[in-house]
């Protein structure tokens, strides 16, 4: 008998578990989901709370606007999650480490994370330290509260597990796989409001299709991301400089 492989996991810690899976349960996440190619667990951090009120959270040691959640109950529902060492152990805060596909593609390879989603003004710095918690942002901008930031990092990764995509040379080509973002995309009508697809897509020549889709890419980075192109600049010769369709 030929065991079957532990499908990735993500474990949630969350105020507000009923808010998953949300759009992770439709569409490609939620298929796979439905066909344990991934698992979810969002558990209630309240769960964990000591105190007849099950409060989670205090006001800011030196004062301040807002609630802090408290590191001993957090600490606590961490604790009961039972994660084994090896899996990732993400804190969701725009103080994190933005969210790259590099990362995504690295988490998506491992065993799944657990995620802790914070609430309110954030989350006791020494429980953060004492769980060894890496601190994730997915952009420059605040949320309020880590839960869509989760569902947005579990979405990039779950698309990436094998048997997900129809297609994987899909995931391997488009925005950030190669330092690049993705060419423009076309389909039918052949013209649309006076617009045609571009000639060499329809020529049929794939190299030249595979060209023009590169300098497309190359055009759309270096007008769109310098920080992208910056980068990719270090790793190979730049130059071709075509212009692209979208931009200028
Ligand atoms: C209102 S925010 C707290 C913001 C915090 N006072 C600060 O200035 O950094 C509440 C929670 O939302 C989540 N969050 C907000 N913005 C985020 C972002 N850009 N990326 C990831 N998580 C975010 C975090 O879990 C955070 O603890």
């Amino acid at each position: 008998m030929t065991s079957q492989p532990t499908p990735w996991r993500a474990t949630v810690l969350t105020l507000f578990p009923d808010m998953f899976p949300g759009p992770l349960g439709v569409s490609l996440a939620g298929k796979a989901l439905a066909g344990g190619l991934w698992t979810l667990e969002a558990r209630d951090i309240r769960a964990s709370a000591t105190d007849k009120h099950r409060s989670v959270d205090d006001t800011p040691a030196g004062g301040g606007p807002g609630m802090v959640l408290r590191a001993d109950v957090l600490a606590v529902a961490i604790d009961a999650a039972g994660i084994a060492p090896e899996r990732p152990r993400l804190l969701m805060s725009p103080r994190g480490r933005p969210l790259t596909q590099a990362q995504v593609t690295a988490l998506a390879a491992g065993p799944g994370p657990l995620i802790v989603c914070g609430r309110f003004e954030g989350i006791d710095q020494r429980v953060i330290e004492a769980r060894a918690l890496e601190e994730v942002s997915i952009g420059d901008y605040v949320l309020s509260g880590g839960e869509i930031a989760a569902m947005a990092l579990i979405d990039a990764c779950v698309r990436l597990l094998p048997g997900v995509m129809g297609k994987q040379a899909s995931g391997t080509e488009e925005s950030f796989s190669e330092g690049l973002l993705e060419y423009p995309q076309y389909t039918r009508p052949q013209e649309f409001e006076g617009r045609p697809i571009p000639e060499i897509l329809i020529s049929g020549d794939h190299a030249k299709v595979a060209a023009w889709r590169l300098a497309q890419s190359e055009a759309l980075t270096a007008a769109r991301r310098p920080d992208l192109w910056t980068r990719k600049a270090g790793q190979k010769p730049l130059g071709r400089g075509t212009k692209n369709t979208t931009d200028g």
